[in-house]
């Protein structure tokens, strides 16, 4: 089997087992409280009927704080994602949460996924572009929100790079299997690259580890985790 697709074929496994186990916003794992920095950039809106796309979604870890937040401003967001069932337990939160009138859940590979140009004020991506099949494609994908994002909308991109996935029994560490292991100053360069003419609002790493079950064992995943936060500069004022 080629790296991609064993990364993918785990990445996939890996996700429907731990949304079929754990719930949203119980204490405990990631899905605990959605990412400060995507919810405080909401704040920079002010309008009504913002528009907003979510990038590899899940089950509504951001999602759903956020459509509470659009949902007295008739805002809607989009929300993708590869797995099926992460978009079926997202509909069901949804429902449990009640906004769903503010989600429209689409089941598609980020990769693949044509935006709308000039069609959103905010666009997310966390936890999404690691798993994309190259650079070319994450070239081809950012490209795709810069184009997707009306004038002074914002970009939140949150990535893992230079993964490592240390074996807690055997303490052997290994390269993360993952579809795009880039390193972080790669990564930087190529953000800096396409946002060129984008205001940078934020920009930073910090080493994280997240405890696993992967390939039928415990593991340590390891990486340098981006926050990078743009806004597209406004027309003549
Ligand atoms: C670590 S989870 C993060 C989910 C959500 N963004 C959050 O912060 O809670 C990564 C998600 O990206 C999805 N994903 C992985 N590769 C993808 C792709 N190529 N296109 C769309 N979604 C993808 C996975 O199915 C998974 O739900």
């Amino acid at each position: 089997m080629n790296k991609f697709i064993q990364a993918r074929t785990e990445e996939i496994k890996y996700h429907e087992t731990f949304y079929s186990y754990n719930v949203l916003f119980e204490p405990g794992t990631w899905l605990a409280k959605p990412v400060k920095i995507v919810m405080d950039m909401l704040e920079l809106f002010n309008h009504n009927e913002i528009q907003i796309l979510d990038l590899g979604c899940g089950v509504g870890r951001n999602s759903i704080p956020i459509a509470q937040k659009l949902k007295n401003h008739q805002g809607i967001i989009t929300c993708v994602d590869l797995i099926p069932t992460a978009i079926e337990h997202l509909i069901e939160n949804s429902k449990k949460y009640d906004v769903h009138n503010q989600i429209i859940a689409e089941i598609a590979d980020a990769e693949l996924f044509l935006i709308k140009p000039n069609g959103f004020d905010y666009i997310i991506a966390c936890s999404c572009l690691e798993h994309l099949s190259s650079v070319d494609a994450f070239r081809i994908v950012v490209n795709r929100m810069i184009e997707g994002t009306k004038e002074n909308g914002i970009n939140t991109i949150l990535m893992s790079t230079e993964i490592e996935e240390l074996d807690i029994e055997t303490g052997e560490i290994n390269e993360g299997l993952i579809e795009l292991n880039l390193k972080t100053e790669e990564t930087f360069a190529l953000l800096q690259e396409l946002y060129e003419d984008w205001e940078i609002l934020f920009k930073r790493y910090l080493p994280q580890t997240i405890d696993e079950m992967k390939y039928g064992k415990e593991i340590e995943f390891r990486s340098n985790w981006i926050t990078f936060v743009a806004r597209r500069k406004g027309g003549i004022s």
